[in-house]
């Protein structure tokens, strides 16, 4: 509840957070995409504007009503996401991203619908987007910067990897392979990987669960 936040850790503060999947144009109708859900990205900003930060959610497709007093930005590509998070990061405190990020993007998308072809094969060359969190990560003044990790094996070595390689502050990381959590569901169970620590943090709603975040978040930041 808003009771937790009666400090109002975010007060003042500017925080972005990506959320939800990326689409990737292959043609005019049809896209590569994933099965995320923008439920923790959302609860998280939902649980930073009861911190009484400043939130703009950048947010792919998903079925979920943008958090009221957010500034809300809507995108599809990753390329998108990617400009509206560089265009977000003046006076940003904290930079949060939950988005799962198409790795790769159709090399080009064909100007009209693609037609079936006599062939039982066909094949899409896909292109590498960007990296939004590295790009975030390595840009001046530099927010807190906030990763996920969803793994489905080596959950924490995996995380930790992220965290060194992209130049994070933390990452979030959650065992997709297990059943109830993770994508798509209500709930979460995550390990805070820090530079110096580990956190973990038991299946709970996702609200619950970005009221914790949060928390722990806002604390590192008044404290560094
Ligand atoms: N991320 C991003 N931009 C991308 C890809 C990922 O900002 N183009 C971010 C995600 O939002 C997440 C973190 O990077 O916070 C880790 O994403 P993940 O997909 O787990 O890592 P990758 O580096 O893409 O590695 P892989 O998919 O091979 O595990
Ligand atoms: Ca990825």
């Amino acid at each position: 509840t808003a009771r937790q936040f009666s400090r109002g850790e975010l007060s003042g503060k500017s925080v972005v957070i990506t959320a939800g999947p990326t689409r990737e144009a292959i043609d005019p109708v049809r896209y590569i995409s994933n099965h995320s859900s923008g439920k923790m990205g959302y609860a998280l900003a939902q649980a930073a504007i009861e911190a009484g930060a400043n939130v703009t959610l950048i947010s792919g497709p998903t079925n979920l009503a943008p958090p009221q007093r957010c500034h809300f930005v809507s995108i599809n590509s990753a390329q998108e996401m990617y400009d509206a998070a560089m265009s977000s990061l003046s006076d940003c405190d904290l930079f949060i991203a939950s988005a799962a990020v198409a790795d790769y993007r159709p090399a080009s998308a064909a100007e009209q619908k693609i037609k079936k072809t006599g062939q039982d094969t066909m094949s899409i060359e896909l292109v590498k987007n960007p990296d939004i969190v590295t790009a975030v990560a390595a840009s001046r003044p530099r927010p807190m910067t906030v990763g996920f990790a969803a793994e489905t094996q080596d959950v924490i070595s995996y995380a930790r990897d992220k965290l060194t390689r992209k130049k994070l502050d933390v990452v979030i990381a959650n065992d997709v392979s297990q059943t109830g959590i993770g994508f798509n569901s209500d709930d979460n169970a995550v390990t805070v990987v820090w530079a110096d620590r580990e956190e973990a943090l038991a299946q709970r709603s996702k609200a619950q669960l970005g009221r914790e975040l949060i928390q722990r978040l806002a604390d590192q930041l008044n404290n560094s």
